[in-house]
């Protein structure tokens, strides 16, 4: 898609610029494919039958069985209806759930929204000050009542990588009938996916250079849940509502996108991000959040005593964007969610700034960058 010529976007954890191809795949769909994939006709039919097949080819690269794939509006609604849905579905068994204090808001506050509003009972596995979880608690934590653990796979805000299988493992031990939920969007097209693992995992298309407002729920078919959107026949009863039906056919070929390079862009990136740490580090001033095992697609740092949201608007100035931490948070004041939760230093904590790299990421971009961060440095007022 279009861009500016000389811009320098490093806020690819945010959201990505849109594949060519997706775009111009979605709007030929747009133009033929309008009719309602349900209704009972041969237009309805042929939409009905491009929907499944994405659905069939989507499963294929997960593999998964077609009818654990739901499609969403985005990862917080696969988020919402996984958690909502587990835990109204099996509340008669108990109403004792997990996950960590480091998720993405739209699994912490369903989690809160949970607790406080409809008697749910939370404990949070705690992270350390690298942002690793500390996984030996989650066995003691587990009880006879606990119907739910949901825990992401990369951290949004550090790029922290999760050991999920270690997770699952303990948490099916322990008791096999506690469901396993995994946020796995800063994951997919980026590391290994094995959805044996878990029971619900959650994915957005806008995070994979696909469409924004298109998400994913992988639904294991032993696990039920109760649907947030009650409607008609869509989606297996599960996510009611007109299906976006262009948007699910044109999420098969964003995946098989993302999927196809996956190794190749891991390797650049890797090389990438060491290189930009190489150089970050050799700077007084900063600070490197991001453990060294973190996924290379982030890299969390702070400059303690500048004020993070001064150094974005300057770096803007030179047509550079990085962002202080998660978008659906940098509105408000408050520190880094995630760095909050790893009790780094107050200092540290409210300096932070995200760095999200891509396999379109160059090495002269991030040249330009670090130059442009030096010359804010200089001309930015430091706080006490
Ligand atoms: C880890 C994680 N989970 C969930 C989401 C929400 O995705 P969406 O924008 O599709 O709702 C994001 C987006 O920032 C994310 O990084």
């Amino acid at each position: 898609m279009e861009r500016g010529k000389d811009m320098i976007y490093l806020d690819y954890v945010a959201t990505t610029p849109l594949n060519d191809e997706i775009y111009k795949t979605y709007q030929k769909l747009l133009g033929k494919y309008f009719a309602n994939s349900d209704s009972a006709y041969s237009l309805g039919y042929e939409v009905n039958g491009l929907l499944e097949k994405s659905r069939e080819h989507i499963a294929k690269m997960l593999h998964v069985k077609n009818d654990e794939i739901i499609f969403t509006s985005c990862a917080s609604e696969a988020n919402n209806t996984a958690i909502k849905g587990v835990c109204f579905q099996y509340a008669n068994r108990g109403k004792h759930i997990i996950t960590t204090s480091f998720e993405h808001s739209s699994v912490a506050n369903t989690f809160k929204q949970l607790e406080e509003v409809f008697g749910f009972e939370v404990d949070y596995i705690p992270v350390d000050q690298e942002g690793h979880l500390d996984i030996s608690q989650i066995e003691d934590m587990i009880r006879e009542d606990t119907i739910l653990v949901s825990t992401m796979y990369v951290n949004n805000e550090v790029g922290t990588i999760n050991p999920i299988k270690d997770i699952s493992r303990i948490i099916r031990k322990k008791n096999p009938k506690t469901k396993y939920h995994v946020d796995m969007v800063q994951a997919l097209g980026k590391l290994p996916i094995d959805l044996s693992v878990c029971d619900l995992a959650s994915f957005s298309a806008h995070k994979i250079y696909g469409l924004k407002g298109s998400g994913l729920l992988y639904k294991k078919d032993n696990t039920a849940i109760v649907p947030l959107i009650s409607a008609g026949q869509q989606e297996f009863g599960l996510r009611g509502g007109t299906s976006n039906a262009c948007t699910y056919i044109v999420l098969a070929k964003t995946m098989r996108l993302a999927l196809e390079k996956q190794e190749e862009h891991l390797a650049y990136v890797k090389e990438l991000n060491h290189y930009l740490r190489e150089q970050l580090s050799k700077r007084e001033a900063v600070v490197i959040n991001s453990p060294e095992d973190a996924s290379p697609f982030i890299l969390n740092i702070s400059v303690p005593h500048y004020k993070p949201e001064v150094l974005v608007h300057d770096l803007e100035t030179s047509d550079i964007y990085i962002s202080t931490k998660s978008a659906c948070a940098s509105r408000k004041t408050e520190v880094a969610h995630t760095l909050a939760a790893m009790h780094v230093d107050h200092d540290i904590a409210i300096s932070a700034l995200r760095i999200s790299l891509s396999h379109l990421t160059t090495k002269e971009e991030l040249n330009t960058f670090i130059e442009a961060l030096d010359l804010s440095l200089s001309r930015v007022k430091k706080q006490r």
